[in-house]
Formats: structure tokens, sequence, C-alpha cells
């Protein structure tokens, strides 16, 4: 069956590396943003019939982004009643709960909307926690870049290597992260405040750490202030090189700045957001899961 991949805007150069992996047609979407702020997207040819894979990922903006997400799988829907939607970076995941009471769940909604607007079926990428997929309502997969960032870190040479979780949250992912690269692994502990956003490393000091270079280990780094504050807390102790692997670099607000100034040597991401540190590929694991 014929498959065609449709590029959202923010996703162009993945969806080209996911064509080629499938064999599949690959169409681009063009987007002309009216001084109003709407956004007219339009494909730049119909897919063939069979199935429709359409990528796009939904990094800042988040809601225009949404929008053209939402937009291009309706299209895809009226050619394919099967639409693949991938998005490799899903924006307001963090909001999968009502953390203080009045809280809307945004990703319930979005999740309602996808399934709305025609996708059969939603792959993603590290999908902040695992909690968010119970809101999808078709079909969804969550694939992982920690083994392939993992294997790009291999081809590094680091002295005594340890992998750190900043929070809780990432243990599991660190832990991976450390089996796939054959070292040790550690959690620290953090603290947000839900109110003002401010981050705190609450560990007491660790043992033997001094010296040794560091792997910090998240799913998405956004403002920086927990890569931030977890190398602070980390450099006092004398550690060697502090690098950082995340699957989604956001880098909000001078994040890459503020995180070097603070002592990380290299910052190592995934292409579900291009830019400065996405070195490493995840259209292979995507090819895979579809
Ligand atoms: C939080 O639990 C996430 O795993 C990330 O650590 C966090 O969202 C990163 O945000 P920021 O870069 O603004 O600290």
């Amino acid at each position: 069956m014929p498959v065609t991949v449709i590029a959202g805007n923010t996703s162009v150069d993945l969806a080209k590396k996911l064509a080629k992996r499938l064999n599949a047609d690959f169409v681009c979407a063009d987007l002309r943003v009216f001084p109003d702020g709407e956004s007219k997207i339009t494909i730049a040819k119909k897919p063939k019939k069979g199935r429709v894979v359409v990528v796009s990922s939904t990094y800042p903006p988040v809601d225009s982004n949404l929008i053209q997400t939402l937009s291009l799988v309706s299209k895809a829907r009226e050619f394919s009643d099967r639409v693949i939607l991938i998005v490799p970076y899903v924006g307001y995941a963090r909001q999968d709960r009502e953390f203080l009471p009045g809280e809307i769940v945004t990703l319930s909604v979005i999740a309602n909307l996808l399934k709305a607007a025609g996708a059969s079926r939603v792959v993603v990428v590290d999908i902040h926690s695992k909690i968010g997929l119970r809101h999808f309502k078709v079909p969804v997969e969550n694939v992982s870049a920690v083994p392939e960032l993992a294997k790009y870190f291999k081809k590094l040479v680091l002295r005594d290597p340890l992998v750190v979780s900043p929070d809780f949250g990432g243990a599991s992912r660190a832990e991976k992260f450390a089996k796939i690269y054959g070292t040790d692994f550690v959690v620290l502990k953090k603290h947000r405040d839900r109110k003002t956003g401010r981050v705190q490393i609450i560990t007491p000091d660790l043992d033997d750490i001094k010296g040794r270079d560091l792997v910090l280990v998240d799913d998405m780094i956004s403002t920086g202030s927990s890569i931030v504050k977890a190398t602070e807390f980390l450099k006092k102790q004398k550690c060697g090189r502090v690098f950082v692997a995340c699957t989604h670099a956001l880098l909000i607000n001078n994040a890459e700045k503020k995180m070097k100034k603070a002592g990380v040597f290299k910052i190592v991401s995934a292409n579900t957001v291009p830019g400065s540190t996405s070195a490493v590929d995840v259209s292979g694991i995507i090819a895979k899961a579809i």
C-alpha cells in the first residue's frame, strides 16, 4: 500500500528522513501567518490513496503548531482513513493531571482534538510521563530516544562516567541510559514550587563524584532551570565535566547560555525539536514503530 509522509513545518527534516526510511512519498506544507496571527496551511500536493503519516512536532509556539498539526491531520483524513500522526514532541504533556485544584488537564483536551481531527493512531517520542498516554482516545505508542542518546554518548570519551537524573520522575530514563551505556546512575531530589516555578535540588551531597564526568539525563529542557540547579549542585562537589543528554531541547530564554554558564560542557538532544543541540536522529525508531 502506498505511504505518503506529510511534514508539518516544525518537522521537515525529520519527516524527510522518515519518508526515506519508509520508501514513502514526501509532501511538505506551506505556512503563511496572517497579521492577525491566523495560520494558512497548504499542502504542496495530494497524497496518493493509501496510508498517510503526518509528522508534526508541537514545540513552541505550541498553540499555533498545534493548530497546524490538527489542520494537517484533518486534510490527510480527506485522502486516507488510516492517518498515523507522529508528534515527536508533545506540547502540554506536562499538563497531564490536576496538580492544584481547578487546573485544567489540557493534554486530555488535546487528545480529544487529535481524535476529532481524524488521527487513527498516534506515535510520540519520550512523552513527559506515561500518565499522559492514558488521555489519548486513539491507540498511542511512546517510543524512546534514550537508547539512541546512549549510543551517541558511547562514541565520546568520558572519564569514569556516572549518569544522573535531575529528579525522581526521570529515574527510569536515567537507569535505562546507564544500562545501555554500561555504567551506574544516581537520582537527585528536585523541588519545584508549583506556584512560582522555582527549582531547588534538595539532595544531600553525593559520595564518589569527585573528578567523574557526569551525564545528566532528562526528557526535556525548557528554561534550563532544572539543569542549571543540578549542575551547580554537582559542580560544588568537584565533579568532572557535566554533559546533558535529553530528548527535547526547547531551550527557551537563553537556556543554552545559562546552562553553559552554570558549567555544562556539552548538550546533546534529539531532532524531535530541531536546533543547535539536536544531534540524535529519531527517524529510525519512529519508522520501526510504524
Ligand atoms: C520535569 O519534570 C521535566 O522532566 C524537566 O526536567 C523540566 O520540565 C525541564 O524544565 P526546565 O528546563 O524549565 O527546568
